[in-house]
């Protein structure tokens, strides 16, 4: 099992979704558990409508730097959404737009997120849980991990914003090798074709992870917010790039206490206190 935190814990969706901040994991550091392992974590509407308040809750917190999403029980991160759930809400073109429209406004959060985010993968990883992970910025998994999108083997049309991130991670030819065939590959592959960005043994995950999600957290908010900012602008068509955005980052960051103080410190061979201002 995860040693994920229990104090400071909020519930949503029945408990399905987990939204915690808690000291024992970092200072900074929230944390949203995807919490239905005997589904393999699999997404249901009113789970994906949880993970949509405490993405927002976490937001909202001005305490809060960096937020980790993981799975609970040691078999999933999330095994795509609930199909059970597919017969009512997703049986045809117009269904599936109504649930695709109340589950895509969650990830859009995401998509949209200010804070850094990581996803810690353990076990299967597939459909929406594989959007939700490409969602994030970095992606750290087991060496147990399973990552697939087997929409072809269902009948699914992903939409654009689903193969986006797909492609952008792992190039188009592995896209369409993937999501014809729907595969699963393992993390070694997922590590190869830039899926995953660190493999680590399972039992090092939890604590490989939320060392990564402590430095982030210690750095400067304003610096970070400037990379993810500038990485976001990259990645779009240059004929719709917010240089403007970049330019007024920028000029936050340079101009900010952080940067004063990140060089005293460094003047003053002691570890800087950045308050994100
Ligand atoms: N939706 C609904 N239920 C799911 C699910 C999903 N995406 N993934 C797993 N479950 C359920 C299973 O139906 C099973 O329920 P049961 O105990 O009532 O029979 C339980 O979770 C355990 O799954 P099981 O298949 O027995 O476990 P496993 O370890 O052998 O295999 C998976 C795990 C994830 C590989 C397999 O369950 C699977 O292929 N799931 C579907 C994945 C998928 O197609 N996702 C994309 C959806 S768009």
């Amino acid at each position: 099992m995860l040693d994920t935190p229990n104090n400071a814990e909020t519930l949503h969706a029945d408990g399905k979704i987990l939204q915690s901040f808690s000291d024992g994991v970092g200072v900074g550091v929230g944390v949203i558990t995807f919490n239905n392992p005997d589904k393999r974590n699999a997404m249901s509407l009113e789970m994906w409508e949880g993970l949509g308040q405490a993405l927002v809750a976490l937001r909202d917190n001005p305490d809060v730097r960096v937020v980790v999403l993981v799975g609970a029980g040691d078999k999933a991160f999330v095994s795509g959404a609930d199909i059970s759930q597919f017969e009512k809400t997703r049986h045809n073109a117009a269904a599936s737009e109504e649930y695709s429209k109340r589950s895509e406004a969650q990830r859009a959060l995401l998509a949209s997120y200010p804070k850094p985010t990581i996803a810690c993968i353990r076990g299967f990883c597939l459909g929406g849980g594989m959007q939700v992970a490409m969602l994030t910025d970095i992606r750290i998994a087991s060496d147990n991990s399973q990552f697939g999108i087997p929409a072809a083997k269902l009948g699914i049309a992903y939409g654009y914003d689903g193969l986006k991130h797909l492609v952008s991670l792992v190039g188009p030819s592995w896209a369409r090798l993937m999501m014809y065939t729907g595969m699963r590959i393992d993390s070694a592959e997922a590590l190869r074709i830039g899926l995953v960005d660190r493999v680590l043994p399972d039992a090092e995950l939890w604590d490989a992870t939320t060392e990564i999600a402590r430095t982030i957290s210690g750095n400067a908010p304003l610096a970070i917010k400037a990379a993810k900012i500038t990485i976001a602008e990259v990645l779009k068509d240059e004929s719709k790039r917010d240089m403007d955005a970049i330019k007024n980052i920028g000029t936050a960051c340079m101009d900010s206490e952080d940067f004063r103080e990140g060089r005293t410190a460094f003047m003053e061979k002691r570890k800087p206190q950045f308050k994100g201002k």
